[in-house]
């Protein structure tokens, strides 16, 4: 089956709920019906980040494949790279179900699925026996119940650290209490200091950070981030505010929205993250992008990779070629040469 017969098939998993169409979608990859992406990229969509060559900038986001079971045929997608987890040291179950809702008429998601996943020593085992064709990200959080974040993130860091290109510590899900303070500068630097104390020599690490930090908390973060040895900024994760105008009655829905709502948001962020940032570290854009010109808006505002969870979800495989299409067609209206020379474009003046 070709990606866009699978991205066409797309519109009866939404008869069902969220969660179980996730499943069946995740099923079907595994089985091998989303077909693959044959077409090789441009050159111009080439990035190079934090020692890895990314074939273009577009990556799957985190939360998708949470215990890493359908890698080989996420990858053979188009995606310039993928991202599994979050994975948490022990199994876990979640919050109960229903946890995960469509917001059809705002193109968005809310979910409070709350970690659900198998625990490390599966996940690491799955990711030890892919073969990489394209860089892949290992996305680690702590449990619900009896975490201790100096102690779990390092320990997290050095099993995964032989069977991914990097490490995402995940300070920003919604839906686990206590863990967004976890973003506070001086536990950021507790935890990358514990980090660097614990394992050898880690992959390069990112924090991903939600899209509620305050304006005046970016300085601290950032800071402790460089000081801390961290590669780059995820930004960001789901939000937990409800912009004015969301119109499908499931946003009253409590967890974390994503989608095309949160497109402005995370994008303000990453300039501003990006202009404290000043070069010193890689950042990850992400949050509601749907088309090859958002892709753009996110390069120009200092990201040198860009994720998406919420449009390949609702649109299916077909987005991400019609994306790279999109990017290559911006990028020579807006005069770039390639979409590395567009990175931080906007911030220069
Ligand atoms: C159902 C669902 C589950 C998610 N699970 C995770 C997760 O486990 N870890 C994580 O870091 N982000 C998770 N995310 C957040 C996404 O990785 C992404 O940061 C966010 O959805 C914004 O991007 P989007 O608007 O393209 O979806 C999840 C998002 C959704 C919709």
């Amino acid at each position: 089956m070709s990606p866009a017969l699978a991205s066409s098939l797309l519109p009866l998993l939404r008869l069902m709920d969220a969660e179980r169409a996730h499943g069946i979608a995740l099923a079907a990859l595994r089985l091998g019906l989303a077909g693959a992406d044959r077409t090789a990229d441009d050159p111009r969509l080439s990035m190079h980040a934090f020692g890895r060559d990314f074939r273009n900038p577009i990556g799957l986001a985190a939360g998708f494949d949470k215990d890493a079971v359908a890698l080989a045929p996420l990858m053979r997608l188009g995606f310039g790279f993928v991202e599994a987890g979050t994975v948490t040291p022990r199994p876990q179950a979640g919050n109960p179900r229903p946890r995960m809702f469509r917001l059809l008429e705002d193109d968005a998601v809310i979910n409070r699925l709350g970690f659900n996943n198998g625990g490390l020593d599966l996940y690491v085992r799955r990711l030890a026996a892919v073969r990489r064709k394209i860089p892949v990200g290992a996305n680690v959080g702590v449990n619900k119940e009896g975490a201790v974040p100096e102690r779990d993130y390092p320990a997290l860091v050095a099993a995964v650290a032989r069977c991914a290109d990097y490490v995402t510590i995940n300070v920003s899900s919604p839906n686990t209490p206590g863990l967004r303070a976890l973003q506070g500068a001086d536990r950021l630097a507790a935890i990358l200091a514990a980090v660097r104390q614990e394992v050898a020599s880690p992959p390069p690490l990112l924090i991903k950070l939600a899209p509620d930090l305050h304006d005046e908390e970016l300085p601290g973060v950032v800071a402790a981030c460089v000081e801390g040895g961290a590669a780059g900024l995820i930004v960001s994760n789901t939000t937990t505010a409800r912009p004015a105008g969301l119109r499908s009655r499931n946003a009253a829905q409590a967890g974390g929205l994503s989608g095309a709502p949160l497109f402005s948001p995370s994008t303000a962020m990453l300039a501003r993250v990006a202009r404290l940032a000043a070069g010193r570290l890689v950042l990850v854009g992400v949050g509601g992008v749907f088309t090859g010109r958002q892709v753009l808006q996110k390069i120009r505002a200092g990201a040198t990779l860009v994720q998406v969870y919420t449009g390949f979800a609702l649109e299916g495989p077909a987005l991400i070629p019609r994306l790279k299409r999109e990017l290559l067609a911006a990028l020579e209206r807006d005069g770039f040469a390639s979409a590395a020379a567009a990175v931080g474009a906007d911030l220069k003046d």
